[in-house]
């Protein structure tokens, strides 16, 4: 079957990958390029449509960012969003202002819908703007299609060669019917089947790094997360046993996530698989420590050691595998290499593990889409649903400081609770759940004997994007049968506590 191809040219705008994300919930398989790539490679790619997006510059400043003029000439539909619009009209003759003053929230807009981009959707739309230039006057050739109060030419297409722009945002949700008109962007104007799956994403992914690391090695640090753990497998479907996968114990892992993760990449998988028991030197550096962000900073430090003592061990490498999603690369800026949040991820990047360059087979993917391909490549659901784990671990949900004790407390209580959850066919409802040991210990009794013990508090949250999240209302006879079962199964645990408090003003983890 011929392959697909929506080509999105990248002008810099904040929502250009949610493009990429609409365009393959329409099942069709697209790529994200930089402004700057050639005619030639355009041609080679021969994509079936071409999307410009949004960005942050004008058109008649000295740098603003451009694309071969030829694209124009090659008879394949281009369609302009925002910024994409202003240089489809720049390019082609048109007029481009700037307004006094910046354009910005959901604004009523008026469409013709018998435009090919609009068709099937209301006349009267809610499109999110976002913008402080304007097209003002035509290119030859075309008309307008839309417009609003503030934005007299609001959308333009010029039918006959195909070229279609809007100045809103289709891709964002705020834009009522959005979806609608990137489908009829790329199954109606662009006749794109629709057909795309995500194992297609899968297959090539794997050709593409099969191709581009050959007979090279490469080495991954593994979490026992969803995205390290897709991306190690791609890898591995690529290179087999080139790739080295380091998994360090760090000993703060929920019960039984070890040995999973050991299991499924030891019988699985063809790749070199290294586990590094760390947990006793975790804990030594952990002794008596009781800020949250001294452990955390002690165990990004400690992880990148382990990691680069094991890596070196192992001697040159050609490059280094990163689980990085979507997300990630959103929240560290466009065009920079994804340095996410220090506190967010166990380690960085290694400053002496000797590799020439990094891989990230899941930078364009979302989490959802992760999600999806692990499960194409056979990862088990327990791991492929996994909830978000922090990188610290239990350390950042002990109280206080850590021991071993205190740790099998919490591994136990959590898995209980995680246990019956899952019982109660919970999972999917809640987005993070889990136990906290807190640092308090209080009076109980248990047959005719008298208790000191620790309360436990059960934390679960309900969440879109995890910046905000609400605590969930799990129903009282759940949450006595997971009270029950702690106390009486779980030694030196006496009472427990429900985290009624949302994000925010609490955070989800307790430190
Ligand atoms: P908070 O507690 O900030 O958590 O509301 C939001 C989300 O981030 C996770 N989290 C972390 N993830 N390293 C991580 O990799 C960390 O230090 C860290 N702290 C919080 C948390 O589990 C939740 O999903």
């Amino acid at each position: 079957m011929e392959k697909e191809l929506i080509l999105i040219i990248d002008f810099g705008g904040q929502y250009n990958q949610l493009i990429a994300r609409r365009v393959r919930e329409k099942n069709v398989y697209c790529e994200v390029v930089p402004n700057t790539i050639s005619i030639e490679k355009i041609k080679e790619k021969n994509p079936k449509g071409i999307i410009f997006t949004g960005g942050p510059a004008s058109i008649y400043q000295e740098d603003a960012p451009k694309c071969a003029k030829e694209v124009f000439e090659l008879g394949i539909p281009v369609l302009g969003i925002c910024y994409g619009m202003q240089l489809m009209a720049y390019t082609l003759g048109g007029e481009v202002k700037r307004a006094d003053k910046r354009e910005y929230g959901e604004m009523e807009v008026e469409l013709n819908t018998t435009s090919s981009l609009f068709k099937n959707i209301s006349e009267n739309n809610i499109c999110l703007m976002s913008h402080t230039d304007y097209v003002d006057v035509l290119p030859q050739g075309f008309e307008k299609i839309a417009s609003s109060q503030t934005c007299k030419i609001a959308a333009m297409q010029n039918v006959d060669k195909n070229f279609y722009a809007v100045q809103f945002h289709p891709e964002v949700n705020h834009t009522v019917d959005g979806e609608k008109i990137i489908e009829n962007f790329v199954i109606d104007i662009c006749k794109c089947s629709g057909s795309w799956k995500m194992d297609l994403f899968t297959k090539t992914t794997i050709e593409a790094l099969k191709e581009k690391i050959q007979d090279k090695k490469a080495l991954c640090a593994l979490s026992g997360g969803v995205d390290s753990s897709v991306a190690a497998v791609l890898l591995s479907k690529a290179i087999g046993k080139n790739l080295t996968c380091i998994f360090v114990d760090h000993g703060l892992l929920r019960k039984n996530e070890v040995e999973e993760v050991e299991e499924i990449f030891t019988t699985k998988f063809d790749v070199n698989f290294i586990k590094v028991d760390a947990k006793e030197r975790f804990l030594n550096k952990l002794k008596g420590v009781t800020s949250p962000e001294t452990k955390r900073k002690i165990i990004g430090e400690e992880f990148i050691r382990v990691f680069e003592e094991e890596a070196k061990k192992i001697g040159a490498v050609d490059y280094l595998v990163q689980g990085t999603i979507y997300p990630d690369v959103i929240e560290s800026g466009l065009g920079k290499s994804s340095v996410i949040k220090s506190h967010h991820n166990v380690g960085g990047l290694p400053d002496y593990v000797d590799f020439k360059e990094i891989v990230e087979p899941l930078r364009d993917l979302f989490k959802d889409e992760v999600r999806k391909v692990g499960k194409e490549l056979g990862l088990p659901d327990y791991i492929v649903n996994r909830q978000p784990f922090p990188g610290p671990g239990l350390a950042i949900r002990i109280i206080g400081d850590i021991n071993e004790e205190k740790l099998e407390i919490l591994k136990d209580a959590d898995y209980i609770f995680r246990e019956e959850i899952k019982n109660h066919n919970m999972e999917k409802e809640l987005n993070q759940y889990f136990a906290v040991l807190t640092d308090t210990r209080s009076v109980g009794v248990m047959g005719d004997e008298r208790t000191y013990d620790y309360l436990i508090a059960l934390r679960a949250v309900v969440t879109d994007d995890f910046m905000t999240a609400k605590f969930a209302k799990i129903p009282y006879d759940v949450l006595e049968v997971i009270s029950k079962r702690i106390v009486n199964e779980v030694e030196h645990v006496n009472r427990i506590v429900y985290d009624i408090t949302s994000k925010p003003p609490a955070t989800i983890e307790w430190e």
